[in-house]
Order: structure tokens, then C-alpha cells, then sequence
């Protein structure tokens, strides 16, 4: 990834980081040493279980932070989103701050289906959690692909981030329509036994039209959602920060949007939703268990706290055994209906 541009903010204060990396790493993980055990934050997607509802963001975690990432406390990882062939990704700036969040028009480089499943999977493979494969195109075709030159691969789940341009009508995401969001996870869906989760966009008047589209295709859970499209100018010159002259916005600042869509697609489908979007801290966490969703992602955080995920469900634990609940799914139930 590129440096962040501009001044450090609240996203990517380095000596910020540098504070929290001490504290976290001082405390100890809540093992079940005492009386009590540890609650139980096991969630299920389909036939998956996850030992906590904790997961990264795709394309915000990888195989180079997991040295600062203790892995077996997280849920699962997720990975990058990988096409069939060799991308470059786009034109440098790639990356900028905003106030509080992001944004990113790094493109999806990608080493295609081979060398992701040679140089890349392998890595993901040794991290102490279940890895799930996000899987994108450029056409409807092309996922397809993916998971035919998957076969024979090992991963535990998969995340179809259909927030890519559809190149075979006009560019417009495929996730934008319904219809080719059916095509293309009827098909990943035939091609695989493992659960197929569908990372939807934010960018529809009706997410609970394209949700139920996915659920009807046979997606075992639901990602809500992709970043946002935004634009940042250079305050000297009056261009555009990053090369690509667009990108998507993350972090706090989406939070609110993100927040609003997982609850409007738990009302929409049956199947598990994970929250995603501008998740930081233990109490952003709860916000979206709260409206409903049974798993979390962590994206723009890592940047600035790379352990931001084991400590969220070092958090997520402390609360229940501070409410003497057992469970996750009991707690969560006590916060009441939103
Ligand atoms: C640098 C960067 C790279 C990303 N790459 C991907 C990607 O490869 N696939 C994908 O589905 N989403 C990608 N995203 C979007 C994130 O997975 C996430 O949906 C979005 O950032 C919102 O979550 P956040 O606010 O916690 O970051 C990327 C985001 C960032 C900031």
C-alpha cells in the first residue's frame, strides 16, 4: 500500500498507535484464568463456526500485519478480493486521509487465480483462523472462473464482493442489479460446498431488494457493506488527491450509513448479516450486533491499529462477563430491539 497523504488524523495518528499497541499488548487476554470461564462468543454462518464474530475488513488485513495480530483470537480472516487474472491496480495517489476516515482507489491489484492460490492462500493458511476467499470480476463470467480455478484449493468460506464494474454493460457495479447479483451467486454457489457470503454495496436505493436477490441465489450470510464513493481535492492545486481521481470512503465517517444499511437488510433477508463500515471500537461493535447483525468486519482501523480486531473481542468478552451473560447471542439479545 501507499503512504497516507496529507496530515495524520484520528484514522492514522502514528504515535496514537503507538500508545494502544503498548497498552494492548500489556494486558492480558481474558483466557478464562479465573473462577468464571471465558463467555462463549461462538457465531454461526451456515454450516461455519466462528470462535468470535470478529473478521477483517477484505483488502484492509493480510498475511504481512499478522505478526502484530494475535490470529486466534480473531473469528476468521478474510481475504483480499481476487480476480482470474493479473491486475496492476490504479495510478498512484492511492490512498488519502478525510475527515475521519479514508479514502482508497488502490484498484485491486490482484496476482490473478494462480498465484493467489500459490504465493498467497498459503499465507492466509497458516494465520489460527478460518480464511475466507473474497472473490470479485469484471463480469458476470469472470467469478465464475475464479471459483472454477479455485477448485481444489482449501479455504473455509467465500465473500463475492460484487461491488466491482460490471465491464459488459456500461461499468455500472454489478451489484447494483439484482439480476446479475442472482447470476453470480447461483453460480459460486454451484461451484462450491463451502458458505458463500455476498459483500454487497452501498450504492442502491434499495439494499433490501439486492439483499433478498443474494439470499434468493443461495448466499449463506450477507457483508453490509463496500466502501463509498468519494473524491478528494488537493486544497493547493484544486486537483484531485488520487490518481484515479475517485475512490471509496471509509472508516468513522461511513459508520452512520453503514450502520443504517445492516439494519435495513436484517429487516430484508433471513439469513446472517455481517456489519461492515467505520467499525473501531467495542462500542461500534455492539451498535451493529445491536441492529441485528451476527458478525462484524474491521477495515480503515487497521491502519492505525493493526491488533484493533482481537481487541474488539477481548471487549466483546469483558462486556458479557461483566453482565454475567454466558454467551454472545444472550447478551446481544438484552440490548433490546432497534
Ligand atoms: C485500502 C482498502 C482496500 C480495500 N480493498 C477491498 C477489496 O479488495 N475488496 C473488498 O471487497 N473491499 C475492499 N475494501 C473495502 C473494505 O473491505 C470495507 O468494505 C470498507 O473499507 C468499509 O469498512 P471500514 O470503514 O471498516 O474500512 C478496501 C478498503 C480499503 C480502505
Amino acid at each position: 500500500m501507499t503512504a497516507v497523504t496529507r496530515e495524520p488524523g484520528p484514522v492514522g495518528d502514528p504515535a496514537a498507535g503507538e500508545d494502544a499497541r503498548a497498552r494492548f499488548f500489556a494486558a492480558a487476554p481474558p483466557a478464562g484464568a479465573g473462577a468464571a470461564p471465558a463467555p462463549d462468543l461462538r457465531v454461526r454462518l451456515g454450516s461455519l463456526t466462528l470462535r468470535n464474530p470478529v473478521m477483517p475488513a477484505s483488502g484492509c488485513f493480510g498475511p504481512e500485519l499478522a505478526p502484530l495480530v494475535p490470529t486466534a483470537e480473531i473469528g476468521a480472516t478474510v481475504t483480499k478480493t481476487v480476480f482470474a487474472r493479473r491486475r496492476g491496480g490504479n495510478p498512484t495517489h492511492r490512498l488519502t486521509e478525510t475527515p475521519m476516515g479514508m479514502i482508497n482507489s488502490v484498484g485491486i491489484p490482484s496476482l490473478g487465480t494462480d498465484g493467489f492460490v500459490r504465493e498467497v492462500l498459503p499465507r492466509y493458511r497458516a494465520m489460527a483462523a478460518p480464511v475466507i476467499v473474497s472473490v470479485g470480476g469484471l463480469a458476470v463470467g469472470e467469478y465464475l472462473t475464479v471459483m472454477d480455478e479455485l477448485a481444489g484449493a482449501r479455504f473455509d468460506g467465500v465473500e463475492v464482493n460484487v461491488s466491482c464494474p460490471n465491464l459488459e454493460h456500461g461499468g455500472l457495479d454489478i451489484g447494483t442489479d439484482p439480476d446479475a447479483v442472482a447470476r453470480v451467486v447461483s453460480g459460486v454457489v454451484a461451484r462450491t460446498d463451502v458458505p458463500v457470503l455476498v459483500k454487497l454495496t452501498p450504492m442502491v436505493s434499495s439494499i433490501g431488494e439486492v439483499a433478498r436477490a443474494a439470499e434468493e441465489a443461495g448466499a449463506t450470510a450477507l457483508t453490509v457493506a463496500n466502501s463509498f464513493p468519494g473524491m478528494a481535492l488537493d486544497p493547493r492545486t484544486r486537483r484531485p488527491v488520487l490518481g484515479n481521481r475517485v475512490g471509496g470512503v471509509s472508516g468513522p465517517a461511513v459508520k452512520p450509513l453503514a450502520l443504517r444499511l445492516t439494519w435495513a437488510t436484517v429487516q430484508a433477508v433471513g439469513v446472517p448479516v455481517i456489519g461492515c463500515g467505520g467499525i473501531s471500537t467495542v462500542d461500534d461493535a455492539f451498535d451493529f450486533l445491536a441492529v441485528g447483525a451476527t458478525a462484524v468486519q474491521v477495515g480503515t482501523a487497521h491502519f492505525a491499529r493493526p491488533f484493533v480486531m482481537a481487541e474488539i473481542a477481548r471487549g466483546l468478552a469483558a462486556r458479557c462477563a461483566a453482565a454475567d451473560a454466558t454467551r454472545l447471542t444472550d447478551y446481544v439479545r438484552t440490548l433490546g430491539e432497534t
